[in-house]
């Protein structure tokens, strides 16, 4: 279940109810999906798909998309450090940006035109559409680790455009969740 947090007010929602509710209001939809029949660790691109084929297609429909596929970025993915440099700096894109976790988590920051910046650390199980034109970036988190399917009406038009408006660098990618507690005092 995601987390939402809004830095300015110093509040943070974690209930499905009230984090989906304040996404709503910010044009962002938000869904937990269930796999149709269990997908093991190891699971390829194929068998990943086929096990939400129903939410996949329910997606498809409603938002125009064409192509889903799977994105796997782990430590030692070749070139990590500057494919993350691309996605930290706020941007938008001329096409929704839609992702479904399946492994690890990351948190996206969305800037809306009015109202706070707010944070949103999603994990296994999370759905979101970042609607077009959405200002907004994204940082893994301290494992960096994260497996996600990714939905497109479009490919080409996923570029990020950057705003460089210099706000990003006014958040901390905080993460929740159990990595983030302190480790247990030594014996
Ligand atoms: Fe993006």
């Amino acid at each position: 279940m995601a987390t939402l947090r809004i830095p300015e007010e110093g509040q943070t929602l974690t209930g499905a109810p009230e984090v989906t509710r304040y996404l709503a209001e910010a044009g962002i939809d938000y869904e937990r999906w269930d796999p149709a029949h269990p997908v093991a660790e190891g699971a390829s691109a194929e068998e990943v798909l086929a096990a939400y084929a129903g939410e996949i297609e329910r997606l498809k429909a409603r938002g125009g998309y064409v192509t889903a596929d799977v994105i796997d970025v782990t430590p030692q993915t070749p070139g990590l450090e500057a494919m993350l440099a691309k996605f930290s700096r706020e941007h938008w894109h001329d096409e929704d940006e839609v992702r479904f976790i399946i492994r690890g988590r990351g948190v996206f920051h969305i800037h809306p035109r009015r109202g706070p910046v707010f944070a949103l650390e999603v994990v296994a199980g999370d759905l979101i559409r970042v609607p077009r034109g959405t200002w907004h970036w994204f940082d893994l988190c301290e494992e960096r680790r994260i497996r996600a399917i990714r939905l497109f009406q479009d490919p080409t038009g996923w570029t990020p455009h950057y705003t460089d408006s210099g706000v990003d660098k006014r958040y901390e990618p905080v993460c929740f969740g159990p990595a983030h507690l302190p480790p247990p005092p030594l014996a």
